[in-house]
Formats: structure tokens, sequence, C-alpha cells
């Protein structure tokens, strides 16, 4: 019987006690649950204890599942955790992101394991497959819809006409949201996110405060109904590619996708992740990316992981060095772009061998026109879009 510890008893944490009472019990005991709180009533309650230390020094523990969150407490938990040989499992992809490479090497020096499965796709086996089932590969590319909360609130607001900040609050009470919204909303989740998976795809690491990133909040229903006029949806794309000169090419955006795009049909809180191999193509993974069990159950497979592989490694992780990457401002595209009718000629001439539609045909935007661009830099796109001021009301990246 393998002893472990789960650092917070919050929706994830609570999630991990579960998956292993109702599928592990006979390999795992959850023998300590850090908390703040107390929980009179829970069946757990008296494995509930205050004091890290209390973990650390007890030598039966050899897992301990970081579901805290955040890089505060958890990072110097994670830490103590490894550098006193005790494997962690966590599905902190702010941590795993910002620490990810000091968390593994230290890891590989004790001789314990930082394995963090949960923290891209939730339920997804996705780290593990990268890893193990792709390592033959030269992965090029990624393209992921990896928050679902944003995917959740999209695919609302286009099926049912719905209010952003409503469907918002639901996402939230359904633990799908972080607790700051912003992470989800404005695009840090996915950039994490992508900056774990870019990481793992080229074996160096990747900052992700230097990942291009922008959120949903700007969208708006117009532009689902215009969208909608092209058989387009708006899907939130966290993408990375390998370039020609090496360089890793890595953003976070809006995009609006053609209706078969692979990516088109993964909705609400699922998740959708298109892997390109240089030598398999490319394969797609599609699940839960978020929700109490699916994050518990790949938490609580990497426990497993650690416990079935006690003074070996397992694959995969990255080394200090650090990617160069790409300018995104050199990126050809094309774009979407919402505009006011009475500037049609003035987004015609900035943007030259483009095509307008959408002119008078839908009544809740009576006054404005839709406009895809021919390809062109993202510099220069920005550039001539800024110039035109008010007579633009919305642009999105095509894909
Ligand atoms: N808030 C995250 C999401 C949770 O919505 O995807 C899972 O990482």
């Amino acid at each position: 019987m393998v002893k472990i510890a789960v650092l917070g008893y919050g929706t994830v944490g609570s999630g991990v006690v579960e998956v292993i009472g109702r599928n592990c019990a006979d390999r795992l005991e959850v023998k300590y649950i850090l908390d703040l709180r107390d929980f009179p009533g829970d069946p757990y309650e008296d494995r509930v204890v205050h004091d890290f230390n209390i973990i650390l020094n007890d030598a039966e523990i050899s897992v301990v599942c970081e579901v805290m969150g955040g890089v505060g407490a958890a990072y110097q938990f994670t830490k103590q955790a490894l550098e006193a040989g005790k494997s962690v499992c966590t599905s902190n992809k702010e941590l795993v992101a910002g620490h990810g490479t000091e968390l593994l090497a230290l890891a590989a020096a004790h001789g314990c394991h930082y394995l963090f499965e949960a923290s891209v796709g939730g339920g997804i086996p996705l780290i593990r497959t990268i890893n193990t089932s792709l390592a033959s590969e030269r992965i090029q590319a990624v393209t992921g819809i990896l928050n679902g909360t944003t995917n959740y609130i999209l695919s609302r607001m286009e099926r049912e006409q719905a209010d952003y900040a409503m469907v918002l609050k639901q996402a939230q009470e359904l633990g799908y949201a972080e607790r700051n919204p912003d992470a989800d909303v404005e695009g840090h989740d996915a950039c994490r996110k992508i900056a774990i998976l870019s990481a793992l795809m080229t074996g160096r690491k990747v900052d992700p405060e230097k990942i291009y990133t922008e959120g949903i909040t700007g969208i708006t229903l117009a532009d689902f109904q215009f969208a909608s006029m092209r058989q387009r949806k708006i899907k939130l794309l966290a993408m990375c590619s390998v370039q020609e000169d090496g360089k890793l090419s890595v953003l976070v955006a809006p995009f609006l996708l053609p209706g078969d795009h692979p990516l088109a049909g993964v909705n609400d809180v699922f998740n959708g992740v298109l892997i390109t191999g240089n030598t398999l193509g490319d394969v797609m993974f599609h699940g839960r990316g978020a929700g109490k069990l699916p994050t518990a159950s790949a938490v609580v497979a990497d426990v497993l992981d650690c416990a079935g592989s006690q003074g070996r490694p397992v694959p995969g992780g990255w080394s200090d060095k650090e990617v160069e990457y790409a300018a995104e401002a050199e990126t050809d595209r094309r774009f979407f772009v919402r505009a006011r009718l009475s500037a049609r000629r003035e987004v015609e001439a900035a943007f030259p061998g483009g095509s307008a539609f959408g002119v008078g045909e839908i009544p809740s935007c009576e006054g404005e026109f839709g406009y895809f661009t021919a390809v062109m830099k993202e510099k220069n796109f920005e550039e001539r879009y800024r110039k035109l001021g008010d007579a633009v009301l919305n642009r999105i990246r095509l894909a």
C-alpha cells in the first residue's frame, strides 16, 4: 500500500480523494490531507492536518499530490517534498509553467518524480502520451482548445445567443473557472498550458511571459453572427509550431475556424488538442479539460505512475536551455474585421484584396459589415487596424 498526502482539499483535492476511494483503495491510502480548514463530518476529517511538516517528516509518505494551486505555499511545499525525496503530482499549471524547469531538476537530483498530467487538458491523457507513445516523433505543431471555461462560454454564447457575464457565472458555479476568472478569460491559463506543451515538444524551457496572449473578453454576439454567416466558429486557440529555422512560434488568441476544422466541433467544457508529428501526421485528443473528477483522475494516474516506478526515471521534461522565439509580428495570417458600414471604403483601402460580407444582412448589426482580409503580416495588419480608429469594431484572426 502506497501512502500519500493531498495538499489542498478544494475541488480537485476532494476529487483526488474520491477517485482513490472509488478506484484505487487497494493500492493507495490517503494518510494526510493538508488544508487550512477543518472538515467536521467529512469521512476523511481525521486525516486533515494543518502543518506541512507532519507530512514532510513522515517517512511513510512517498507521494504528495499538490492540488492547492498558486505559486506561494504550493511552490515551497513542492520544493521541500522533492528535496525530501517524495514525488509530487500536480494539476497546478501556473507552478509547472513558471517553475517546472527548477522542479524537474530538483526531482531528478533527489531520485523522485515531478509529474503534471492534470496540468494540461484536465482528464485527457496528453502529457504521458507525448512522453511515451509519441516518443519516436518530432512534434512539429500543437494546436489546442486548452481552456474549458472559455470554450464553455464561447459555445453557450453561440448556441444560445447568451450573455457573456451570465455564462461566466455558471462556469464558476460548475467549478470550471479559476477562482480569479481573469486567468481563464484573459487567456493566461491557456498560455501556461501551451508553455508546458511546447516545453515538452521542444525539450527546452518556455517562458509563459514571452507568449503573446489574448483572451475572449472582447468577443461579442455580433462577432458570432458574422462568423456564422461564413460557417465559422469562434474558439480560443493555443498554438505552437517549430519553424524551419528552429524557432518556436507560440501564441494564445481567439480565432475564426472553418466549420470543418477538427477543433470546430469541440464544444462546452471539452478540450481538443491536435498534435502534428513529422512522420505520424495529425493526431487529435478530445476530453474533459476541467472539472473535479476528470482532473483528479489524471492526478491519481500520476500517483500510480510514481508508485510503480520508484527509483527509475519517468520519461518527459525539459532542460534549462530556453527556446528561441519566432517574432509573431512577422507571421502571415488573414483576419476578420467587423467595421462600420459608413467606413467601408476606408476598410477596403486599408486591407486590399479582401472580401466584404454580411452587408445589411444581420438585423441586430445594422450599420456594420464583416470583412476577411487577404494574407498579411501581423505587424502590417495591426498598424493599419489601429489607424482606422472608431471605424472598426473588432478583429479576430482566421485559422
Ligand atoms: N480553469 C481551467 C479550465 C481548469 O477552464 O480549463 C482546468 O485547467
